[in-house]
């Protein structure tokens, strides 16, 4: 959270106090730091520069125009999984060469989307995909790079719910069924199927997991190698949450000697240290052996991660004073959500807070707003970038007619 941080007991944003930000912005709000973008995108760049990967951005972890166009603009790719996510890439003016695409249901539409944009490679996850996407670029008259999504049967990722490489996962295709693909690829004659790719699931702190998937992948490479089929893309997915340093050096022994291209499809660390949330307290109700339930103005519609995945996350005063700074107190942070499961911290000691403080809620830069909804018709909050002692409104807070865009009154007629 290095750009982040207290300056006189006030906390900031690079060099903007966040106190300035939420009194003119509103809360709740997104607030993200684009030097930790930055920082983090060179980082992984620097610990890889060995092998110069293309660092493929997940989109889905933050999908706002700003953010990914600061990264693209560093020199990433996109690793998106819609139509919807490479309309956003086109708004950018990314270049779709550095584009990829995964996901296990992707429409025929989408897939007419990706292949006339020209992308790098679609990550096909099933044998009926690579069928599809033969017969829709046989119809456009297009000849296509694909990969083959890998699922090597392996246990990693925090939650159950992110983790995605069991053989028991909707996720890739079996080793076995790969290698079929390719010894039968002559039957794809409009594809080129050249990727190879895997994701092994979220929030992975450790790469033993990447070292097992690559040996089971790098065998296989060296397998089709002695059917003369080569492979130029070797796509490892996102998920991993390490210092990036100890795992590049895990895995570079491994792969330094492969032809094929690195591809990392980095979302969460990229992003998640570089935004926070920031809401404000609207009650305080003091329960049975001085517990109190402090209820702030953001809910679970505008951060899901604790209500979905139980996930923990600091919570900080936006303004330390002698009264919060030290005193410990059994405290639940909770939204105005109609839900018991509408919480950002239960039973957590934490400072005392009162009525109109700021909170923040920290590294909520990833599958922070990308998941947020309108559930109980509540307006998705805005999104500030800080840039040195500047900031900008990057999304506009909602209003309620967006809220009903697009729905209809049915008179009685029908
Ligand atoms: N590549 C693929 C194919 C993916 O499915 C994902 C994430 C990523 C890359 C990026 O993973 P990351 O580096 O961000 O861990 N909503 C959950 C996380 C779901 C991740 C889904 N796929 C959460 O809030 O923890």
């Amino acid at each position: 959270m290095s750009n982040f941080k207290y300056k006189r007991n006030q906390l900031y944003c690079e060099d903007v106090q966040l106190k300035e930000v939420a009194e003119s912005a509103g809360t709740p709000l997104y607030i993200y730091s684009e030097q930790s973008l930055i920082d983090k995108y060179k980082e992984l760049k620097q610990a890889f520069a060995f092998v110069k990967p293309l660092i493929c951005y997940s989109v889905k972890a933050n999908s706002n125009l700003a953010i990914c166009s600061i990264l693209t603009k560093q020199g990433a790719g996109l690793d998106i999984v819609s139509g919807g996510e490479l309309y956003r890439a086109t708004k950018i003016k990314a270049n779709c060469k550095k584009i990829v695409f995964a996901g296990v249901g992707k429409t025929e539409q989408e897939i007419k989307q990706a292949i006339k944009a020209n992308i790098l490679l679609i990550n096909a996850e099933s044998k009926q995909e690579v069928e599809r996407i033969d017969e829709i670029a046989d119809k456009l008259g297009k000849r296509v790079q694909i990969g083959l999504r890998l699922n090597p049967n392996i246990s990693a990722g925090g939650h159950g719910y992110i983790q995605t490489a069991k053989e028991e996962n909707k996720f890739g295709i079996s080793l076995q069924e790969i290698k079929e693909i390719f010894l039968q690829k002559e039957k794809f004659p409009h594809l080129d199927i050249c990727g190879i790719h895997f994701h092994l699931g979220s929030q992975i702190t450790h790469p033993q997991p990447f070292v097992k998937a690559l040996k089971k992948t790098i065998s296989l490479i060296q397998q089709l190698g002695n059917k003369q089929i080569k492979i130029s893309y070797l796509d490892i997915g996102g998920g991993f949450f390490q210092p990036p340093l100890q795992f590049a050096q895990a895995i570079l022994p491994l792969i330094k000697n492969l032809k094929a291209k690195l591809i990392l499809e980095p979302g969460r660390y990229l992003t998640a240290g570089s935004g926070i949330l920031l809401t404000k307290v609207l009650y305080i109700k003091e329960r049975k052996q001085g517990k109190k339930i402090v209820i702030v103005d953001a809910g679970m519609n505008d951060f899901l991660r604790p209500s979905l995945y139980d996930a923990h996350h600091e919570i900080l005063p936006v303004i330390r004073t002698p009264n919060n700074e030290h005193r410990t107190t059994n405290t639940d942070i909770v939204g105005p959500v109609c839900e018991s499961g509408d919480f950002f911290a239960k039973d957590r000691k934490l400072a005392l807070f009162k009525n109109g403080d700021f909170l923040a809620v920290l590294d909520t830069g990833a599958y922070g707003f990308s998941m947020a909804s309108n559930y109980n018709s509540r307006l998705r909050p805005a999104e500030v970038l800080i840039k040195g002692n500047k900031f900008f409104l990057v999304r506009e807070r909602e209003e309620y007619k967006d809220l009903i865009r697009r729905e209809k009154i049915l008179t009685d007629g029908g």
